[in-house]
């Protein structure tokens, strides 16, 4: 049993060279280095473990292991922080994990980072605007001055004569016009606020992502092709889309895209009343007053658009009723 014999040995060595190395803490780095270090004369004992008959291992491990705790203690009453032990003895490493609930990411921010990802992969980048907005970025800019009946299409909660919050994200457009000269390709996601009547398709706050292009020779066929690629790359291939003429005082023209939803059931009917298509966004050529306001060069053409996030949830995910992504029910929120 000579490695038995060794471990008292190094046990009593140690002792000895402790009490005189104690008072010099130069002395007590080499002491420790010597025994406890990574390749000291415990650690060497570890190894050689390795060697002994498989019967024996059990009661000479356990001998080691209560030699390192012993130099170690010693380290560690010499009160040197340099060679305290960095184990915590409260901590068991032995019992199992607590347990922490996992959450999962909201519909509204996985749908938004996935339509975020297409637009990425063709080149826009992101500009995040702000919810509190001044009554001219949110209208004046664009092209909506005051008493202008448009305004009556957004039903605004101000917070007083000037400051709203905002009805679109299309107020986003006009802070980064104002920054940056074309060419432009921006998208926009955030939270907009309209006092509406609150119902299975409407809630007086929703999410929208903006996307504005600016440059030379932009056209309304660029637009179209866009807004396609990007609902086929989001609902597949097969989705079905249209386009029908619409009207924003910031476009001219303008459209708006609806997504068939279906005509199946009683629920389908209230969704798209009764049409079996579901609108998700408004889009169009980007009015040259607007262009006037940010001080743009009339050379310029440019479209706009901004996708109903909280719509297209509803249309992926067969979510019947918009009120659901707002209560934070976990049991809802679970499934995604
Ligand atoms: N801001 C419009 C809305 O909220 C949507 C839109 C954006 C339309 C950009 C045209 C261009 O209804």
């Amino acid at each position: 049993m000579l490695l038995l014999n060794k471990i008292d040995s190094i046990q009593k060595d140690f002792k000895a060279e402790l009490s005189s190395a104690i008072k010099d803490s130069s002395k007590l780095n080499d002491l420790y280095n010597k025994y406890l270090g990574r390749k000291g004369l415990v650690s060497e004992l570890f190894s050689e473990l390795s060697k002994v008959d498989t019967t024996d291992k059990p009661a000479i491990g356990e001998k080691i292991n209560l030699l390192r705790n012993n130099l170690q203690k010693s380290f560690d009453k010499t009160g040197s922080k340099k060679h305290k032990s960095k184990i915590n003895s409260k901590i068991d490493l032995t019992l199992p994990g607590n347990y922490f609930p996992e959450g999962n990411i909201h519909p509204i921010t996985k749908v938004i980072n996935d339509i975020s990802d297409i637009f990425k992969s063709i080149g826009f980048s992101i500009f995040s605007g702000d919810e509190v907005e001044d009554d001219f970025y949110n209208f004046e800019a664009l092209n909506m001055p005051k008493h202008h009946p448009a305004r009556d299409m957004q039903d605004t909660y101000y917070l007083n004569n000037d400051k709203l919050l905002r009805t679109h994200t299309s107020a986003s457009q006009v802070h980064f016009m104002e920054e940056n000269n074309p060419p432009i390709k921006i998208i926009s996601p955030g939270r907009v606020y309209r006092n509406e009547d609150i119902s299975v398709r409407s809630y007086c706050l929703f999410h929208q992502i903006e996307g504005l292009y600016v440059d030379k020779k932009v056209s309304f066929s660029d637009l179209k092709g866009v807004m396609e690629f990007f609902s086929k790359k989001y609902f597949g291939q097969d989705v079905k889309v249209r386009f029908r003429p619409s009207y924003f005082p910031f476009t001219e023209p303008s459209a708006e895209m609806d997504i068939y939803w279906g005509l199946n059931s009683e629920s389908d009917y209230r969704i798209t009343k009764g049409t079996g298509w579901l609108e998700i966004l408004g889009c169009g050529m980007v009015d040259p007053e607007v262009f006037k306001s940010v001080k743009y060069d009339s050379s310029f053409t440019g479209y706009a658009f901004g996708i109903g996030i909280e719509r297209i949830a509803m249309l992926k995910y067969g979510i019947t009723d918009i009120r659901l992504l707002y209560e934070g029910d976990i049991r809802f929120l679970r499934q995604f």
